[in-house]
């Protein structure tokens, strides 16, 4: 009995793996992921440091290996492993969260990306963003299994400390200020700022002017 259920769990495994390595594409891994980081990280020097000293780089590899064993249904390694990358990096990313190519998560301390969360490519997100839900503790049992965390499409860029809660869409190029509150869906190229958050301006993924840790021009001279 317990060697059928190690063999089908085995097996379970097996499959999982093949399929999400048949979903990668070979070159791809590595290389690109760090080419992105340095070109959104001015301070970024060299890919060895990024590898060696970036907390979201970290981060996301062990949330690909956590999404593997939530997706082969393995939940308490898959938290464990979570929790894990928690203790090291300051980032809590939810096993089961969708996550697409080039999330760059800088500085990394006190993100939190929800259960159903689901990002595009290219996404930015500064320190102490949240993906989160509007309300988890009040009927929470009505909430499971539903869709109750954002979707951010492809090169949204999160500011410090942004919180993004209920199951709202960013809109493709969007950029959220720092500190600015989301509740409500957000159309693509969108600059959205403030509490509630407003949008102030349209921008571009070319766009450079965005200010991520929420400075004014005049601190800029200091
Ligand atoms: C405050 C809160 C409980 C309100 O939830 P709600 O009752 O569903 O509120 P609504 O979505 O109906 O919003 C009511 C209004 O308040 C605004 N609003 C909602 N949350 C806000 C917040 N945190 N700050 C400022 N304004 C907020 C909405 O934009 C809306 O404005 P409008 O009337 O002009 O359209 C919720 O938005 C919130 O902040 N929850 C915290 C959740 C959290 O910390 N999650 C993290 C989990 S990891």
């Amino acid at each position: 009995m317990a060697i059928k259920i190690v063999v089908a769990n085995l097996k379970r495994l097996l499959v999982v793996a093949i399929s999400s390595f048949c979903n990668q594409k070979p070159n791809y891994i590595m290389n690109d992921f760090l080419e992105s980081i340095i070109k959104r990280d001015p301070a970024a020097k060299s890919k060895l440091s990024i590898i060696l000293t970036y907390p979201g780089v970290k981060a996301v590899f062990f949330h690909k290996i956590a999404n593997f064993f939530s997706v082969a249904k393995f939940d308490l390694i898959a938290r464990i492993i979570s929790q894990f990358s928690r203790f090291l990096t300051g980032i809590e990313i939810h096993p089961k969260a969708k996550i697409g190519n080039n999330l760059f998560i800088d500085h990394g301390m006190g993100v939190v990306i929800g259960e159903t969360s689901d990002i595009g490519d290219n996404v930015t997100i500064y320190h102490m963003a949240t993906l989160g839900g509007i309300s988890p503790s009040i009927n929470s049992d009505d909430q499971r299994n539903t869709k109750r965390h954002p979707t951010l499409m492809d090169n949204v860029v999160v500011g410090s400390g942004a919180q993004i809660l209920g199951p709202v869409t960013i809109g493709k190029n969007a950029k959220i200020g720092a500190n600015a509150v989301v509740t409500k869906d957000v159309p693509q190229n969108a600059i959205m700022v403030g509490i509630p958050a407003k949008n102030v301006g349209e921008s571009s993924v070319d766009d450079q002017t965005f200010k991520p840790y929420g400075i004014t021009e005049q601190s800029d001279k200091n």
